[in-house]
């Protein structure tokens, strides 16, 4: 930094100084005192000033953008971890949070409680030095995350430099979320319609997306936003509660939740939720929920935290946002199995601040129980990440005209027979080299919880696809820069990467290679099951079912299917070309014999009924794995009713013969307890 004349120093500082507080004024406030071109003026002027004299200041607002693109992030570990927070769904839940807040303290008197909206975006901690932000990480597993501070910087209403507060901390982790408002959200959305470029499907998707963006200037032009209501590491100040703290936040200048209440006791906080969800359509952000936190720092420290979760804050999170729309047509989409999933395409409608135009009808049966038409009027919801699922038909809306859906027979893609296995709900197209199957199962072999092939998803598959570079994922390996260099996505730099990231997949762990390679029925549970029981790959060769199902009890469909992949000779044979071309696993979640647990529903039988947020198969995969079997309908003999919303008789039968019913958290708690 050169020296220039005092004066000149003077002016840009003021200049630096009075463009800030604009820009907090426009960007936190929402309340500008100068027009857009009176700003855009001065910030001119000072882009000029700093090039004669060659003085910069690091927050100066020009120091925003124009950061160049990055290759890759890097990791950063936390000060402390960043947690997570467990739901509520009812009022009721919240109480009994309130009641185990009192049990953890050993007190009967009312307690404080701050309410804030939940902003639904990507969690962020933001760190300050001597009060110049120094870096922004993302949340990651809680403990390490990637440093995003360049794209941070480009978010307008964070600060670069603490303001307005003395003294200013030595050093400051403070914590918030990232997120985009819902009219920016279908701006962009617009916008990357009219580019032919894939739509985010919610804003927080769109938020998370723009972050992860290894070129600063795109998430300049995302129009990000954020929110901060978290309090990590701090050196040199103190905070009693959550409220001091947020006064703080708001004196130095940083964005906070639009609404925040601190209230007594939980019937007000329950007042406080309700008052939250009547504006929460006319915010101009998707709020799925409130979080409640005990506000005293003390009595946080004294309940702590089990697991990943604090003792002393939860998420309620509102009821689904449902909307009504017009059923205009079904299609058939084809998986990586070949599972046959019907799809409803519908006239497009606004849920949540979300337009939803597409859902997953999942099955036949599904279409048949509840009566699904083309041309139906329906009630279609979207909860959180949930995608979005048709509730019911409005039948009273019915013309007659509306056109039954009826199973297919032929693939509609390779033109295959379509079969229903015995005891199955999916249909599945047989055709063994069906484009749309062959291209999911690449498609899945690359994704994050499989191999983790870094810069090759969806799109770039296709790409490899459609050019004849593969047609299975081994041809991945035989992969060469010089053929990608030939395409029109890739240069030198990006060639190499992917080449790069394809070589290091080559060593992965046992657990993620056998989910990766699509086995019927295993996903990411069940291969972490398998993981645990043999050693090496190997060790699953040619085993027999019974084998399977003898030593480790699990469910028969789940062990066919493993012995049937293993004992086809070209599965065999592709196993043995990974080997050579380099494939090398480790198993870290191998437990020796003996060592084994005793499997939480071993001998248990369950019946599973209503509208859960993962797919059936997954959930039936977790029972299968702990020894537990699924069955259709309720009887004495029933172990546990696992209960979605709309649920129905199922419910109602379990209520009469007293069996146990769990909810979805519920039967979480007990599988991750394994
Ligand atoms: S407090 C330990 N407050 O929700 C406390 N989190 O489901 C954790 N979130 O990871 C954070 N709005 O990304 C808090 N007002 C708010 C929030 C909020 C959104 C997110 C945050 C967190 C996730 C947990």
């Amino acid at each position: 930094m050169n020296n220039p004349p005092a004066e000149n120093k003077k002016e840009i500082e003021k200049l630096v100084k009075d463009l800030n507080e604009h820009s907090y004024r426009y960007y936190v406030l929402d309340a500008p005192v100068i027009p857009d071109t009176e700003y855009d003026k001065l910030f001119r002027h000072l882009q000029e000033l700093e090039e004669q004299y060659r003085y910069i200041l690091p927050e100066s607002p020009t120091q925003r953008i124009g950061a160049p693109p990055l290759e890759k992030f890097e990791k950063v570990k936390h000060n402390e971890p960043m947690l997570s927070l467990g739901n509520a769904f009812s009022h009721d839940e919240v109480r009994e949070f309130d009641k185990r807040v009192k049990k953890g303290l050993k007190t009967d008197r009312e307690i404080e409680y701050s309410v804030e909206p939940k902003y639904d975006g990507l969690a962020m901690e933001l760190t300050y030095r001597k009060g110049m932000l120094i870096r922004a990480s993302t949340r990651g597993d809680g403990f390490e995350g990637e440093d995003v501070t360049r794209n941070i910087r480009t978010i307008k209403a964070v600060p670069l430099k603490i303001e307005g507060v003395h003294p200013v901390p030595e050093e400051i982790d403070i914590r918030g979320e990232v997120f985009i408002d819902i009219d920016e959200f279908e701006k962009l959305n617009k916008e990357r319609e009219k580019n032919g470029e894939a739509l985010f499907a919610n804003p927080r998707n769109a938020a998370a997306g723009s972050i992860r963006q290894l070129d600063p200037a795109v998430t300049e032009k995302r129009r990000l936003h954020m929110a901060c209501y978290g309090l990590g590491a701090a050196k040199g100040i103190e905070f009693r509660d959550q409220a001091g703290f947020m006064e703080w936040l708001k004196k130095a200048h940083f964005p906070v939740p639009l609404i925040f209440t601190v209230v007594k006791g939980i019937d007000k906080v329950i007042d406080s939720i309700k008052a939250i969800e009547e504006k929460r359509l006319h915010l101009p952000f998707e709020t799925d929920g409130a979080v409640i936190k005990v506000n005293d720092f003390v009595l946080q420290r004294t309940l702590g935290i089990k697991t990943r979760e604090p003792r002393w804050a939860i998420a309620f999170k509102y009821a689904a946002h449902q909307g009504i729309t017009v059923i205009e047509d079904i299609m058939a989409s084809v998986g990586r199995t070949g599972a046959i999933t019907p799809v409803a395409l519908m006239r497009p409608v606004q849920i949540g601040g979300v337009t939803v135009s597409r859902s997953t009808l999942h099955n036949w049966d599904e279409i048949e129980r509840k009566d699904i038409r083309i041309g139906d009027t329906v009630v279609v919801e979207r909860a959180g990440d949930v995608i979005p699922h048709v509730v019911e038909v409005k039948t009273e809306k019915r013309s007659g005209t509306e056109k039954r859906f009826p199973p297919l027979k032929q693939c509609p893609v390779c033109g295959s027979n379509i079969v229903r296995e015995e005891g199955e709900v999916a249909f599945r197209c047989i055709g063994l080299n069906c484009e749309a199957q062959v291209l999911e199962k690449i498609k899945h072999y690359a994704s994050r919880g499989a191999m983790d092939i870094e810069g090759l998803g969806e799109k770039n598959v296709e790409l490899l696809y459609s050019q004849g570079l593969i047609r299975h994922f081994v041809d991945l390996y035989r992969l060469r820069k010089e053929q990608l260099l030939e395409l029109p996505r890739f240069a030198e730099k990006s060639a190499q990467n992917l080449i790069d990231a394809i070589e290091k997949s080559k060593t992965t762990t046992l657990a993620r290679f056998l989910f990766a390679l699509g086995i019927l029925h295993v996903g990411e549970f069940a291969a972490k099951q398998l993981a645990k029981n043999f050693e090496k790959l190997d060790d699953l060769y040619r085993v027999e079912a019974d084998r399977v199902m003898e030593i480790k009890q699990v469910g028969e469909k789940l062990a066919a299917s493993i012995s049937g992949f293993f004992s086809e000779k070209e599965n065999l044979r592709t196993l043995e070309e990974l080997k050579k071309l380099g494939l090398k696993l480790t198993n870290p979640d191998h437990i020796a014999e003996g060592e084994q647990k005793k499997r939480q529903f071993d001998g248990m039988t369950f019946v599973i009924t209503g509208t859960l947020s993962r797919p059936r198969e997954e959930i039936e995969e977790m029972i299968d794995m702990n020894g537990g079997r699924v069955t259709g309908s309720v009887s004495k003999k029933t172990s546990y009713v696992l209960a979605g919303s709309d649920a129905g008789s199922k419910l109602e039968k379990a209520q009469e013969l007293g069996v146990k019913v769990l909810n979805e958290e519920q039967f979480m708690m007990i599988v991750e307890g394994a």
